[in-house]
């Protein structure tokens, strides 16, 4: 395991900064370490308080007698240096440092100072300018951000700030699960690189979401990169993808977000599935975080609308995907239930009178055929079926069918299909609202199989 594992699962954690002021950053985060369940020690840092939330607070960590391994640090810039010293003194192994005012601001010095001096003292530095992270396994939330994630299998790493808190939220919302979220803020010695070496080897994490303005050594975050991403999916939203937004990530973290081309060079060769939009990166981490793994690619489209099959299809083809007719035995068995001037090529067209029945059979048959890798399924709401009706048959059919495969649904409609959508999704059942998105998010499955099958040829020996 790498060197995070303290980091994750430590035997204690203080709060330096802890105050009793429920409007203070440092008061937030203990609250929420205390609150989310974690079951190691807790101690509260503060000269100014006898206990904070009911915890004897410490005058400084190296009074506190027991395993700190972990030091959270919300007090001023200008003070962090004395309490790395402190920490240091007191066995620490790493620092999360909350405080901005280091060299987003133009204070490298004091940002390099932070790190040489943690080094000497053996600690690793998480930050500066974050809010924290969180771990669920060991039920650790040391945030200022919302308190109840959803428990998954999704890491996610983020180097803004606020946004990263309000997409902690959006998670909660979207029904991902998640891991470990972790804030790097400018990455002054943690950085991506370190991070998915620990997600490769970690068996809570199957999927790595990144936000990232810019990395520190290029190289190295292909190296790892092209490692886990044999084993698990990693998918990027690059920002400052545009000269304005370059401009705004250098006055953010302190960033270069460099050349766009060479980051999509490099993301393809490390098999990173890159981005452009959060809701692209939500909408795959659904397929990729829920799904199984294609065993192919031949994609069967099954809908009840002409109009959103041919949508699928554009999309599918722009991902280079390109829809083959569908197997026989498949297309006899849809036969037996739909009208005869039903459209059986691909997308396989249960025209606008598709009952919830006709759903069932044709997804259940679809997922048991062997000669079909994964199923997109696009219905558009009509007065003679419900949403719900629909999305209870489609879950019935994915319980039913023996064999695990990649599915997809598109319900289109308006707040009945909102509604049907987030019975799915909290099924883990991957749902979109529209067509082009569901057959987008799994095409990124398919994407990130080539990409797979690319790197263990080229980089496993005799492959
Ligand atoms: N050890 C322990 N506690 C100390 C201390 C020390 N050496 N020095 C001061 N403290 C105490 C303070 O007395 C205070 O407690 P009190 O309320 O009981 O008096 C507490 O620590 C916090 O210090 P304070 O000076 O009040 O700072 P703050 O809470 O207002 O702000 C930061 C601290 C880190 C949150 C702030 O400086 C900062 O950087 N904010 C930006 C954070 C940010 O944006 N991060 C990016 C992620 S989105």
């Amino acid at each position: 395991m790498s060197s995070l594992k303290d980091l994750f699962s430590p035997r204690g954690i203080a709060v330096v900064g802890a105050s009793k002021d429920p409007t203070k950053i440092g008061h937030l985060i203990l609250k929420n370490v205390v609150e989310y369940g974690y079951g190691g020690k807790i101690y509260p840092v503060n000269p100014a308080a006898d206990e904070v939330l009911g915890l004897k607070a410490y005058p400084a960590v190296s009074t506190i007698s027991g395993g700190v391994d972990v030091v959270v640090v919300s007090v001023p810039s200008a003070k962090v240096l004395d309490v790395v010293d402190d920490a240091g003194k007191a066995g620490a192994k790493h620092l999360v440092v909350i405080a901005a005012g280091f060299k987003e601001v133009g204070n490298v010095e004091l940002e390099n100072e932070l790190v040489r001096r943690a080094r000497k003292h053996g600690m690793r530095v998480l930050g500066p300018n974050i809010f924290g992270y969180v771990y669920t396994p060991v039920k650790l939330n040391a945030t200022f951000g919302p308190r109840d994630v959803i428990p998954g299998n999704v890491a996610f790493i983020t180097q803004s700030g606020a946004l990263g808190i309000a997409l902690m939220g959006s998670t909660i919302l979207e029904g991902i699960g998640i891991s470990a979220l972790v804030s790097v803020g400018n990455k002054a010695d943690i950085d991506d690189a370190d991070l998915l070496e620990f997600f490769d080897e970690d068996p809570n994490t199957s999927v790595v979401l990144i936000y990232m303005e810019g990395v520190n050594d290029g190289r190295r975050f292909v190296n790892v990169a092209s490692r886990i991403s044999m084993k698990k999916p990693v998918v990027v939203i690059k920002s400052g993808r545009t000269e304005a937004g370059a401009r705004a990530a250098a006055s953010h973290t302190g960033s270069l977000a460099g050349n766009v081309a060479l980051y999509e060079t490099a993301f393809r060769q490390s098999g990173v599935l890159s981005v452009k939009s959060v809701e692209e990166a939500f909408d795959f981490v659904k397929t990729l975080s829920w799904n199984p793994l294609p065993s192919g690619e031949r994609v069967v489209v099954i809908t009840n609308g002409g109009g959103a099959g041919v949508q699928a299809s554009d999309t599918l083809a722009d991902d280079g995907l390109y829809l083959e007719k569908p197997p026989q035995d498949f297309v006899e068995e849809v036969k037996k239930i739909v009208p005869p001037f039903a459209s059986l090529a691909n997308p396989v067209d249960l025209t606008g009178m598709a009952s919830e029945d006709w759903y069932y059979k044709s997804v259940k048959t679809a997922l048991e055929n062997r000669e079909i890798d994964a199923v997109l399924v696009l219905y558009c709401h009509t007065a003679l079926t419900s949403p719900m009706g629909v999305a209870r048959a489609i879950h019935r059919a994915v319980g039913e069918a023996g064999a695990r495969k990649p599915i997809s649904v598109a319900i289109i409609g308006g707040l009945e299909a909102y509604e049907a959508i987030r019975y799915l999704t909290n099924l883990k059942v991957p749902a979109y609202p529209t067509p082009e998105r569901a057959a987008h998010a799994i095409a990124a499955q398919i994407r990130y199989r080539r990409y797979r099958e690319y790197l263990l040829k080229r980089i496993l020996p005799g492959g």
